[in-house]
């Protein structure tokens, strides 16, 4: 029998660049999309699979992140005085077990697989599962409960991925795939980051989304630099790939990579739209704005 999947990490130690002014002074997975924090959904889907322990890695200026899924005792005893049960429930709700998270801090950005590699002492000898919390993925069932699924069948490694267009394949980093194992899965033989125009082995993008053995750590101890000048999770991936199956995982859902703003603005609107509430006046706004944008501001 395939040893379970407990833990999960939630590597949240980037600088954010990309949301400057903004990522200052609140970290980049604390910017919400309609009402709740990005890391939450991300926390949420890991939950929905049964994660039973959380280890966030994180960096300077990222404690937000640790007070957000703690007790907010004056606020919580100001709702019960006033009788706001509903807002009380919520909390409860989004606020994980006592004990069930770790935090420990990189102390210096030099890339995903060193982010990882950082979680080895909590993580231990079992596999884990990794999810970006750049990217949320709205979906009926939580996408990584769909990856567990497939993990109890076939063990080893597995990656989630999602098709793109031809013409977008340089941006993400892609995998190349050998026999496959049913309709939304086949064993990968090869992953490439950012291939060049022309050159990707598939359209199926990686996205950020990972079911990994522990053996990986051993291989990120000695990773060196690679692309960026980064430590990167995908080269000791590829090396682990000579002796450890990878499957791929067509996952039924949509993501959203809110570590940029076109797929923060999307996900903000996709999400906002779930709210009949809210879609009731968004409908109206985005028709005017389509066909009147100058009159909508
Ligand atoms: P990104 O490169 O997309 O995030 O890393 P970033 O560095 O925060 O964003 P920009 O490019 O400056 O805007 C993908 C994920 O890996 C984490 C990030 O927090 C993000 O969730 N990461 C990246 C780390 O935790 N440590 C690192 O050294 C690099």
């Amino acid at each position: 029998m395939n040893k379970p999947i407990r833990k999960a990490v939630l590597p949240v130690a980037g600088l954010g660049t990309r949301f400057l002014p903004a990522t200052k002074a609140v970290p980049k997975e604390m910017l919400t999309i309609v009402d709740r924090p990005i890391i939450q959904y991300v926390v949420d889907e890991a939950r929905a699979a049964g994660i039973e322990h959380i280890v966030f890695v994180t960096g300077r200026n990222k404690h937000v992140i640790e007070d957000h899924f703690d007790m907010a005792y004056e606020l919580e005893d100001t709702l019960r005085a006033r009788n706001k049960a509903a807002a009380l429930e919520l909390l409860e709700k989004h606020r994980p077990q006592p004990g069930s998270t770790s935090f420990t801090r990189q102390q210096a950005p030099l890339g995903l697989g060193h982010a990882i590699w950082c979680s080895r002492d909590i993580i231990g000898d079992e596999p884990f599962a990794i999810l970006l919390p750049d990217v949320i993925i709205k979906s009926k069932v939580s996408c990584l409960r769909q990856m567990v699924d497939l993990y109890e069948k076939t063990g080893g490694n597995i990656i989630a991925v999602e098709e793109v267009p031809d013409d977008q394949t340089h941006q993400y980093g892609i995998v190349e795939l050998a026999e496959q194992i049913n309709d939304k899965s086949s064993r990968i033989s090869n992953m490439v980051e950012k291939p060049a125009p022309g050159t990707a082995p598939s359209n199926l993008m990686i996205t950020g989304r990972y079911i990994l053995q522990p053996e990986i750590f051993d291989l990120l101890s000695s990773q060196g630099q690679g692309a960026g000048g980064e430590i990167q999770l995908t080269d000791s991936m590829i090396s682990l790939m000579s002796n450890q199956s990878f499957s791929s995982l067509k996952f039924e859902g949509r993501s959203y990579d809110c570590g940029n703003k076109p797929g923060f603005l999307s996900a903000n609107i996709a999400f906002g739209m779930d709210d009949p509430a809210l879609a009731q006046e968004l409908v109206p706004f985005m028709q005017e704005m389509l066909q009147h944008p100058v009159a909508a501001e």
